[in-house]
């Protein structure tokens, strides 16, 4: 099979598309043809180990330490369940799901081998394979972080840097739980942070967002800059900040994917979508993704002609 393979840490051309053996599945694995993949800020992480020194060191013993263990990156997919290992129940052949891949990586390469228990589900009927393949990285990481803050319907939800992967999802997905929220981004992406539900919108890079002075039950930092002392006096009495930064690691979890599905199936769900590559052009999507300017996720069309 095709799979965009990454052959050492660094820049973008670490990465080659080139044949490799198709996954093999165990008992409990299926087989998927991947239609659609995303890159992330996840990937683009792994590809330049990019953390401080200390970080980098540990980074090295988890994932490799002068390659990636796993080369073919790729954090979310969907695609179609091609085969299934003998004692699978979850799924079947022809099922269409979308997951985060995790720790397994794999989801830039024409097959991908995923536990049934892994984070997967079957993916929103009326989304396309790029839709599903973007919604997971961002979705299940906003979904974790604002339960972990306590997220009530009624509150006043505060999103920093709602315009990327995670951001987005965030907004959606607190508006979805029942909170009013404020996206914070720069003005580029106002309009499309109001098309996804944000009630208000503050540019964070003009004198509104220091001088802003609502009160919010929750404030989360979908992109890691800011510190709670930034935005104390922001908060509510009992309010809470949360940060995709030093707060710990999202879980993946099937019933985040699955209320991904409720929402998106409902309409409450919109895949925001800022370019799309082939994978054969992989090395231009971690080109633009390094670049941190993205609004919402870049993803990844897998052709198998
Ligand atoms: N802890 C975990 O388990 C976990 C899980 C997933 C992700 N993360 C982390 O979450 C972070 C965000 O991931 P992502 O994929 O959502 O990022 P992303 O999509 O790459 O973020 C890009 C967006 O952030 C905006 N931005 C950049 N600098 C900003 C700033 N100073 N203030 C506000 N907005 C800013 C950019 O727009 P402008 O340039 O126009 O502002 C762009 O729209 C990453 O650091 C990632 O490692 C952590």
């Amino acid at each position: 099979m095709k799979a965009a393979v990454c052959l050492g840490y660094g820049a973008p051309e670490k990465i080659s598309v080139m044949d490799v053996p198709t996954p093999k599945i165990g008992k409990k694995d299926v087989l998927i043809k991947v239609m659609a993949s995303s890159v992330n800020s996840g990937d683009v992480r792994v590809r330049g180990l990019i953390a401080d020194p200390i970080t980098r060191t540990a980074l090295r013993m988890v994932l490799g330490v002068t390659k990636p263990r796993k080369p073919i990156l790729g954090v979310a997919l969907a695609g179609e369940v091609v085969s299934v290992g003998s004692d699978v129940s979850l799924f079947k052949v022809g099922d269409r799901v979308y997951a985060m891949t995790g720790m397994r990586f794999g989801g830039h390469g024409q097959y991908a081998s995923l536990s049934e228990k892994s984070c997967m589900a079957l993916k929103p009927q009326s989304a396309s394979y790029e839709e599903a393949a973007v919604l997971p990285f961002g979705g299940t990481t906003a979904i974790h972080f604002l339960n972990k803050a306590g997220i009530k319907s009624g509150h006043d939800v505060m999103i920093y840097g709602a315009s990327g992967a995670v951001g987005s999802s965030a907004v959606q997905v607190a508006k979805y739980l029942g909170a009013t929220v404020t996206a914070v981004c720069s003005g580029r992406h106002a309009e499309k942070m109001v098309e996804i539900g944000a009630a208000d919108v503050i540019d964070y890079k003009t004198d509104q967002f220091k001088a802003h002075t609502k009160q919010y039950d929750i404030i989360f930092d979908a992109v890691g800059k800011i510190k709670k002392g930034d935005v104390e006096k922001m908060l509510k009495s009992g309010g809470n900040f949360i940060s995709v930064a030093g707060y710990g690691v999202a879980s993946e979890r099937k019933a985040f994917l699955n209320l991904l599905n409720q929402m998106y199936e409902e309409g409450q769900l919109k895949a925001v979508i800022d370019r799309t590559f082939a994978l054969e052009d992989i090395v231009a999507a971690h080109t633009y993704v390094d670049l941190g300017v993205k609004t919402g996720n870049v993803a990844i069309t897998i052709n198998h002609d």
